[in-house]
């Protein structure tokens, strides 16, 4: 298995542990902790818009630029359904 992350919801305090090779969003659904808002999980929704407040990640798979514009992408905001963590990460709603 490989490395687990703590993730920690900036709203709630919530935290959980996803892998590097694991979406944030399907370790948030496994562990029921966050806003757990989701639809497609495969990047094309929307519905998983979060903004990464701090910490290292990666994405995985193509996001909707519909979405996320290049702006948002600055301001750390991705959908969590094509993320992967590679450091602890900081989340918090948009
Ligand atoms: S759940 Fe649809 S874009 Fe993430």
């Amino acid at each position: 298995m490989g490395q687990r992350y703590q993730i920690k919801v900036e709203d709630t305090g919530e935290c959980f542990s996803c892998t590097g090779e694991q979406a944030v969003l399907a370790a948030m659904l496994r562990a029921r902790r966050g806003p757990l808002d989701y639809g497609c999980c495969g990047g094309g929704c929307g519905v998983c818009r979060m903004r990464i407040v701090s910490g290292e990640w990666t994405l995985f798979r193509p996001m909707s630029r519909a979405h996320v514009s290049e702006s948002d992408l600055k301001q750390g905001i991705a959908l969590l359904c094509c993320v992967q963590p590679r450091s602890d990460m900081v989340i918090a709603r948009v």
